[in-house]
């Protein structure tokens, strides 16, 4: 069998081409799509295989946290790779052991066991299944503004427009959370969005009926929907009304945990504590996939005499595990959660805001930590989204500025790695004014 790949031998050295020839990408319809080569990296820069070193304002899927190729974390994976590069779930191993004690420990008190995924979608998978046995319901509640992944029962509890063409999964309800740049409840504040949000939320469980509800699922920020900073009390708001109901929280940290917010688990700076906390991206920052799930101790009781029915072959794999060990030393060695809480209040933030007096299309600027958007409009009066061409042409000439930027709809979202300098930081603000001036708006 196999067929001939011979063609191959004249394009073996050649990324460019054996990527259009061979690797089929995420999300895109595959004809015209160009990728860019990347050679190597170091802290938040890139080097492109055209020879420019780009100054990288996204992370990539905003996972990068600790920076590309970390001297420690690379250390780490080698170590692990000559010691034991592989093991099944069912042993027991120092990197996992320790990898699972080093996530509980930034999870709030109480909070002591962890079930390794590979990425962020099986761990909210995952955390959804745990929830409904423990609470023998059903439902689960999301928001329609949310990204939670690309399988199953993730995707239908996802909220954007690639919920649509996959929504097989069944108990899925969505509600609207706080947003009071484009509210839904009509409010004019902080406070009256987040009163008007929760009062919604409530009439939703009671209209699904509570009994059938297992878990409300929340990122604590959500992220690619445009890193929308929820009001201080929201989260209180919905530990209250998911108690009153018997429903499990689960919070959602892949995206906004490990730094990213300046903080080690974006809920730290929210007064609540859910039931089950989701983590992937930032944990390890991306070097060896890695997710899962970090459960209260009611939640993980359950499951002493009740078999968890789920289970992945490379659950807290030895090389995820590693890199897992390896990055949170470094984090906290390197106080790299302090640097993106400082670098956000100091330089990003200011430096974001600023814009907003030379360029009429900035709607509104939000944010904290290294996670940031920049919300761009047609028209500040009436708030209509600046067309995808305009966006397009913004990322044309940050790419001729040598700076790496993530667009999201009509958003530019600033998520450097967290190991970002303040002179960096201004760096790139300066090189994005540029942009924003090159590509007229
Ligand atoms: C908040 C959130 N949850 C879950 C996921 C899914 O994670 P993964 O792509 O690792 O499966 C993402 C991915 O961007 C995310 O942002």
């Amino acid at each position: 069998m196999g067929h001939d790949c011979s063609a191959d031998e004249t394009i073996w050295d050649d990324a460019y081409a054996l990527d259009r020839a061979h690797v089929f990408h995420s999300w895109h319809a595959q004809r015209d799509l160009h990728p860019t080569e990347v050679v190597t990296g170091h802290g938040v820069w890139l080097n492109y295989a055209d020879g420019r070193e780009m100054l990288d304002f996204t992370s990539q899927q905003v996972n990068v946290n600790i920076g590309y190729q970390h001297p420690a974390v690379v250390e780490g994976i080698k170590k692990q790779a000559e010691l034991l590069a592989t093991i099944g779930p069912d042993y027991a191993n120092l990197a996992r052991g320790r990898a699972a004690s080093l996530v509980a420990r930034r999870a709030p008190e109480g909070f002591d066991k962890v079930f390794f995924t590979n990425a962020g979608a099986d761990a909210n998978e995952n955390a959804m299944r745990a929830a409904r046995l423990v609470t023998g319901r059903d439902k689960i509640l999301s928001s329609y503004r949310c990204y939670h992944g690309n399988t199953g029962a993730a995707i239908s509890a996802t909220g954007d427009w690639r919920r649509k063409p996959n929504d097989y999964a069944r108990g899925h309800v969505h509600f609207f959370t706080p947003y009071l740049y484009r509210s839904e409840f009509f409010a004019t504040t902080q406070e009256e969005e987040c009163e008007r949000a929760l009062t919604h939320l409530e009439h939703v469980i009671e209209f699904e009926g509570p009994d059938t509800i297992a878990a409300v699922l929340l990122e604590s920020i959500p992220g690619t929907a445009g890193i929308i900073i929820p009001p201080k009390d929201y989260f209180k708001g919905v530990r209250e009304i998911t108690r009153k109901y018997g429903i499990l929280m689960i919070t959602d940290e892949v995206m906004a945990g490990f730094g990213r917010t300046g903080f080690w688990f974006a809920l730290d700076d929210y007064d609540y504590t859910p039931d089950i906390i989701t983590f992937a991206k930032g944990c390890n920052s991306g070097y060896v996939p890695a997710g899962g799930v970090i459960m209260s101790k009611p939640v993980a009781a359950y499951f002493d005499d009740v078999v968890f029915p789920g289970g992945l072959t490379y659950s807290g794999h030895p090389l995820a595990m590693g890199a897992i060990v390896a990055t949170q030393e470094a984090m906290e060695r390197e106080h790299i959660v302090d640097n993106a809480h400082d670098v956000g209040r100091d330089v990003l933030g200011p430096g974001l805001e600023a814009l907003v007096e030379h360029h009429p299309t900035i709607g509104e600027v939000r944010g904290k930590g290294v996670f940031w958007a920049v919300e761009l409009v047609a028209d500040r009066a009436t708030k209509e989204p600046l067309d995808d061409a305009s966006m397009q042409r913004i990322v044309a000439e940050a790419d001729k500025l040598n700076l790496v930027l993530g667009v999201h709809n009509n958003r530019i979202h600033v998520t450097p790695p967290c190991v970002i300098s303040a002179e960096e930081a201004a760096e790139g603000v300066a090189r994005l004014d540029k942009a924003l001036t090159a590509a007229g708006c």
